[in-house]
């Protein structure tokens, strides 16, 4: 049978570098900051302008209503994210909007497809870096043209995982994001890390740099790419309590091996984030 997505998925990364390319020229010039849900959660011109490049790019390569799309930057602003089972491009322009805003040199492009609300395919281009991570549901992972795999350590006492502070400052929130890094540091790990992207964050982890990332707070733009990627590369995506993995549920956890994801989950102190489709 032909492969009836092989034209978006080609398009998905040729698009991505695109973008990518516009984000390096834009680091150069004056960036002009807004804020949204708090003091701390970023948006740039920027983040607006790549959005509108890759929708538009996608529309002109397939038609105006051929596709849905779930855009950060766009359509989020519009309510809720409603998934249902179309076709349907899930968008983060610029992934580490803090970072590029501080010049700090991970930034990534993020661009999932999920059709029946099964994610197809994932590319996730970090553009200062220069390297396209891409996985295709049951085709495998890459980094460029190198298939990538996680890493193969099941001792949690020599892992590293990755965590983020995120974009809410709630006191209630932090101490309890504060106590968690406390708890998994003591376990003891061989320590703890952050690029501030969460699509960034997961290819380390589907390239074996880290053993696993966890957030309570992300956005489905955020994870939905990296998701593909690191299932593709071998490891696993569950929720942050090992529970089955819910895309618009704000919360997500990647590993290497299952009790490795077991094993950081129990050091998590889980708090409530509104979902991204508005359900309770
Ligand atoms: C953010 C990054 C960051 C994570 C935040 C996200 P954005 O995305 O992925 O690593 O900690 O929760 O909101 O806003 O830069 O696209």
């Amino acid at each position: 049978m032909a492969d009836p997505w092989i034209d978006a998925y080609n398009f998905a990364i040729e698009i991505a570098k695109k973008a990518g390319a516009e984000i390096r020229k834009a680091s150069v010039d004056e960036i002009k900051i807004s804020t949204k849900s708090s003091t701390v959660d970023l948006v740039t011109a920027t983040d607006v302008r790549v959005e509108k490049i890759i929708i538009d790019g996608l529309k002109e390569k397939f038609g105006q209503n051929v596709y849905c799309f779930i855009g950060e930057e766009s359509v989020s602003k519009k309510g809720a994210c409603i998934l249902t089972d179309e076709p349907t491009w899930i968008i983060d322009p610029v992934d580490g909007t803090t970072n590029f805003v501080h010049g700090f040199p991970f930034v990534a492009v993020s661009i999932a497809f999920v059709v029946k609300k099964e994610l197809e395919f994932g590319v996730v281009y970090s553009c200062f870096e220069d390297k396209l991570y891409k996985g295709r549901k049951g085709q495998g992972a890459y980094c460029d043209e190198e298939s990538i795999q996680v890493s193969d350590n099941k001792d949690i006492n020599k892992s590293v995982i990755i965590s983020e502070f995120g974009t809410d400052r709630t006191p209630s929130k932090v101490k309890k994001i504060c106590s968690t890094m406390e708890r998994i540091l003591k376990i003891p790990v061989h320590g703890i890390r952050g690029t501030g992207t969460a699509a960034t964050n997961m290819c380390m982890v589907a390239c074996g740099a880290v053993e696993a990332f966890f957030e309570i707070g992300i956005h489905c733009w955020d994870v939905a790419a990296g998701a593909v990627i690191v299932q593709e590369a071998g490891g696993v995506v569950c929720d942050v309590n090992g529970g089955p993995f819910d895309l618009m549920s704000r919360r997500m956890m990647c590993a290497n091996h299952v009790d490795i994801a077991n094993r950081v989950i129990k050091e998590i102190e889980i708090f409530p984030s509104e979902r991204d489709d508005g359900q309770e």
